[in-house]
C-alpha cells in the first residue's frame, strides 16, 4: 500500500503508477485529495482525517468487455464491509452506497490499457458536510452513532473486494445476487439521464450483465449506463 498525506487524486496517482508497471492489487491512499474526482467529472468532497480516499490497481484476467462489472463488484464489497457495523446499507445502481436515503460512499472506476483503477471514497467519521451536499450525504459515524476506525473499514473493504473482483467473469451471478439484495431502486420510480436522453420508468431489477431493467410506457428497456440516476419516489428514500 502506498500512503500519501496529500495527492491531487488517488485515481490519477494509481493510473500513473499502473502505467509505470505497478502490480495488481496496489492500493494508493491519501489523507487528503486536492482534486478528488467523482463520476461525470464532478468533484469529490472528502473531509481530511474523517474520510477514506483510496484507489486499487486491478489487472483483470477477464476480457475488457467485463471490466465495467468491477463497479458493481466494488459497490457490493463496500456495502458488505460496512454492514457488519450498520444495518440497512443499500446500493443505488450502479454503485453509490446509501444509508437511510443518503450517500455514504462513491466509486469511480476508470480503465487504462491493461489495467483498471477502482477509486473508492467513503465518509467514515465525517460529522458535518458543506451546504451543497448536507441534505444528501451521510457518514458511517452519523449512521452508527459512534466513531469507526478508518483502518478497520479499509481492511474490511479490501477483503471483500479481493473476493468480489474475482467474480466478474465466472461467478458474476453471486455479485448480482448481492447487489439485487441491497438495491434501493428496485420497484421504484426513477429517472435516468442516458446518452440518448432521459428515461422514466420503474426499476424492475438487474439483468444478467448488471444492466438496469427499466419498465417504461413503451416496454422494458435495458440501461447499461446512465449519467445520473434519480429516485423519483421520494418515500423510498426514508
Ligand atoms: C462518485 O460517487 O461520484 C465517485 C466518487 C469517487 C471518489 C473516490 S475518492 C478516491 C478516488 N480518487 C478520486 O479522485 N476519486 C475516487
Amino acid at each position: 500500500m502506498l500512503v500519501r498525506e496529500e495527492l491531487a487524486s488517488t485515481n490519477d496517482e494509481a493510473r500513473r503508477l499502473a502505467e509505470n508497471g505497478a502490480a495488481d492489487g496496489l492500493v494508493v491512499l491519501a489523507d487528503r485529495q486536492t482534486s478528488g474526482r467523482g463520476r461525470r467529472g464532478a468533484s469529490w468532497y472528502a473531509a481530511a482525517g474523517e474520510s477514506l480516499a483510496f484507489s486499487i490497481i486491478v489487472r483483470p484476467t477477464e476480457p475488457q468487455s467485463l471490466w465495467p462489472r468491477l463497479a458493481l463488484a466494488a459497490g457490493l464489497a463496500v456495502a458488505e464491509a460496512v454492514e457488519s457495523d450498520i444495518p440497512g446499507v443499500g446500493i443505488k445502481w450502479p454503485n453509490d452506497i446509501w444509508i437511510g436515503g443518503r450517500k455514504v460512499a462513491g466509486i469511480l472506476v476508470e480503465a487504462g490499457g491493461d489495467f483498471a483503477i477502482v477509486g473508492i471514497g467513503i465518509n467514515v467519521n465525517t460529522r458535518e458536510f458543506p451546504p451543497e451536499v448536507a441534505d444528501i450525504a451521510t457518514s458511517l459515524h452519523l449512521a452508527a452513532g459512534r466513531m469507526l476506525e478508518s483502518a478497520d473499514v479499509l481492511t474490511k473493504i479490501l477483503e471483500h473486494f479481493i473476493w468480489r473482483r474475482s467474480q466478474i467473469g465466472a461467478g458474476f451471478d453471486e455479485v448480482l445476487d448481492g447487489v439485487r439484495l441491497r438495491c434501493v431502486l428496485t420497484g421504484h420510480a426513477v429517472t435516468l439521464m442516458t446518452a440518448s436522453g432521459p428515461r422514466y420508468g420503474t426499476m424492475e431489477g438487474l439483468g444478467s450483465g448488471g444492466e438496469l431493467l427499466l419498465r417504461t410506457a413503451d416496454g422494458l428497456e435495458r440501461i447499461i449506463q446512465a449519467d445520473e440516476v434519480r429516485l423519483d419516489d421520494f418515500n423510498a428514500r426514508a
